[in-house]
């Protein structure tokens, strides 16, 4: 057994093909309901440049952020991250589309966007390849309910705010087990605090924000869970893709 004060190096392999990389993050059964959670922070821990997340994405984040997404039987996200980032015709790419099909899966998987307080464009919301599922509670306004009924599937778990549990039961019921959630921070500390977290994918971009920037969870109050290092994987230009599973 490998002392705990031993390094190795990262970047000592061979160059990954994409279906090596798809390999390493597959999980062990794809019918057990499992929440993955990917972000991107900078070294000193911003989670956003400029106010998005795209100004601290690399190539190879890129790259790994499609072949995440290609994984997925649904993808989640809160409604803050559709806002801010403009979330609008969504589509998975073609050879990710043919990889999906020619793997089991559809094509293209649907969006999830939780929201307590249904302020999405139903015009967005239309535009996603897919049908999307919208999260909500059981406080949601019926009349914006009905708004958003005709553009997509609405799902109420949780009184006030979603509650995660249920949202991944529920996803796994309708036949959606495999969760990729893409954040962002006020949904990402519901998830660690309620204890859904299966996997983080973590990019380290090589740079110091500075700043206000905020951390990938927003909480007030801790709520600490040890991972176990799946893989660490390191990009020429310095990121590094970390993928941690639960302990
Ligand atoms: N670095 C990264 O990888 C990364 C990833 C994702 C996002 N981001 C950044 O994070 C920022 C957005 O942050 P954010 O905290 O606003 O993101 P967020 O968690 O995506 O959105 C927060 C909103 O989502 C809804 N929401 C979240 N949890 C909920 C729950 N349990 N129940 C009901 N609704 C819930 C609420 O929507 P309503 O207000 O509609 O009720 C809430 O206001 C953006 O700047 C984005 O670029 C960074």
């Amino acid at each position: 057994m490998a002392a705990a004060s031993e390094i190795h190096s990262l970047t000592a392999g061979a160059s990954l093909t994409d279906e090596q990389l798809l390999a390493s993050y597959a999980v062990a059964d794809r019918a057990q309901p499992w929440l993955r959670a990917n972000f991107v922070s900078s070294i000193d821990g911003a989670a956003t440049h400029e106010g998005v997340s795209g100004g601290l994405a690399t190539e190879a984040d890129g790259r790994v952020f499609a072949l995440l997404r290609r994984l997925a039987d649904v993808i989640v996200v809160g409604a803050g991250t559709v806002r801010q980032e403009g979330y609008r015709n969504i589509a998975l790419d073609e050879a990710s589309a043919k990889w999906r099909t020619e793997n089991g899966l559809a094509a293209q998987p649907p969006f999830a966007i939780v929201t307590a307080s249904l302020r999405l464009e139903p015009k967005d919301l239309a535009s996603y390849a897919t049908r999307p599922f919208v999260i909500t509670t059981e406080r949601a306004s019926a009349e914006n309910r009905r708004r958003i009924e005709e553009v997509a599937d609405v799902i109420v778990a949780g009184d006030a705010l979603v509650d995660t549990v249920e949202l991944k039961h529920v996803l796994a019921e309708r036949g959606y087990p495999q969760v990729h959630s893409e954040g962002g921070p006020t949904l990402f500390a519901t998830m660690i605090a309620q204890g859904v977290v299966d996997e983080l994918c973590l990019t380290i971009s090589p740079r110091l924000e500075g700043g206000s920037a905020r951390r990938i969870v927003d909480a007030a109050d801790a709520t600490p869970q040890d991972m176990t290092l799946g893989h660490a994987f390191s990009a020429p230009d310095g990121s590094l893709l970390l993928r941690y599973v639960r302990a």
